[in-house]
């Protein structure tokens, strides 16, 4: 690559953003200025982008000093759980390694919860085949999901060729996602929905519920995948166009997301999440008992 070439000069020009991010905060005191809410969800964002940058050996240790600022504002307010915190301090502070104690931390005796809590986004994996039988259970397990009316109006394309990989790693960007052994696209066929207002509605949620079924039962099987955006207006209508040609996918098809999938390498320590009495309100918004 040239010294002049367009990804060094984006580096170049992001490496310039986030001084003077830093400056500013430095100055500023930005993260003082946030509410409680704005900030919660400014250090949410900045640590994991850090956490999803270490996957592709992306780590930029500007973005963590400001991610730090955010988190010592946080903890003096006392506004995290003590899940965040032991997240926010493995990320910023910690090894980076998984701690496969602090998955067990909490005694939890019923099968489902303990799923629920292990399975986490994977962005590392081991280079092995998995069977096609394996893929059938993944997919038996996202069908039984709920849809609207019971569309089901999804399909999943599992591949592991090269150029595939190549492809999707180019059109998203995600450095970890050159090294995913497996892919899983999920499309949804736009004409299950009645008009325009229920596919935007209903797809997405179709979709998602489909893509948790599966993410709980690959956890099941002791894989480890990662869900994939695939956010319409992020991908340029040739992408679009590449991607139906590879895929062969039917004009009245559209990808909604991309599952990474394979034998885990490694796994992250868990994003923190909020306290459930914080989000949890009985009759009215804000009353707690
Ligand atoms: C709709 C949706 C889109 C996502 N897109 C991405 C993505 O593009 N890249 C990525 O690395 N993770 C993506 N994720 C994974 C989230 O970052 C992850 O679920 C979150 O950080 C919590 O971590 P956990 O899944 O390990 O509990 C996505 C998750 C959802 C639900």
């Amino acid at each position: 690559m040239t010294k002049d070439s367009p990804n060094n000069r984006s580096k170049i020009s992001i490496l310039g953003y986030e001084i003077f991010q830093l400056l500013r905060f430095e100055y500023l005191k930005i993260e003082k200025k946030l509410s409680d809410d704005e900030l919660n969800i400014a250090l949410r964002r900045r640590v994991h982008l850090i956490e999803k940058g270490y996957w592709g050996n992306q780590i930029n240790f500007i973005k963590s000093l400001i991610a730090k600022r955010y988190y010592f504002e946080a903890k003096n307010r006392g506004i995290l759980s003590h899940e965040e915190i032991d997240w926010c301090e493995h990320i910023l502070f910690g090894t980076f390694r998984t701690d496969e104690k602090s998955d067990k931390r909490e005694v939890v005796n019923d099968e489902l919860a303990i799923i629920l809590k292990k399975r986490r986004s994977v962005r590392s994996w081991r280079q092995t085949k998995i069977k096609k039988e394996i893929f059938e259970k993944l997919i038996e397990a996202a069908k039984w999901a709920p849809s609207s009316c019971n569309r089901q109006p999804y399909d999943f394309i599992v591949t592991d060729k090269k150029e595939h990989i190549t492809l999707i790693y180019k059109i998203k960007r995600q450095k970890f996602l050159e090294y995913a052994p497996y892919f899983i696209l999920v499309t949804i066929n736009k004409d299950s929905y009645r008009s325009k207002e229920d596919f935007i509605y209903f797809s997405g949620l179709d979709a998602g519920a489909a893509i948790q079924n599966l993410l709980l039962k690959a956890e099941e099987l002791n894989l480890g995948a990662c869900w994939i955006n695939w956010k319409p207006k992020s991908i340029s209508d040739k992408e679009r166009d590449r991607m139906k040609n590879a895929f062969k996918i039917p004009d009245d098809y559209e990808v909604v997301s991309v599952i990474a999938i394979g034998k885990p390498k490694e796994k992250p320590f868990p994003p923190g999440r909020k306290d459930t009495k914080e989000m949890l309100h009985f009759e009215e918004y804000g009353s707690k008992s």
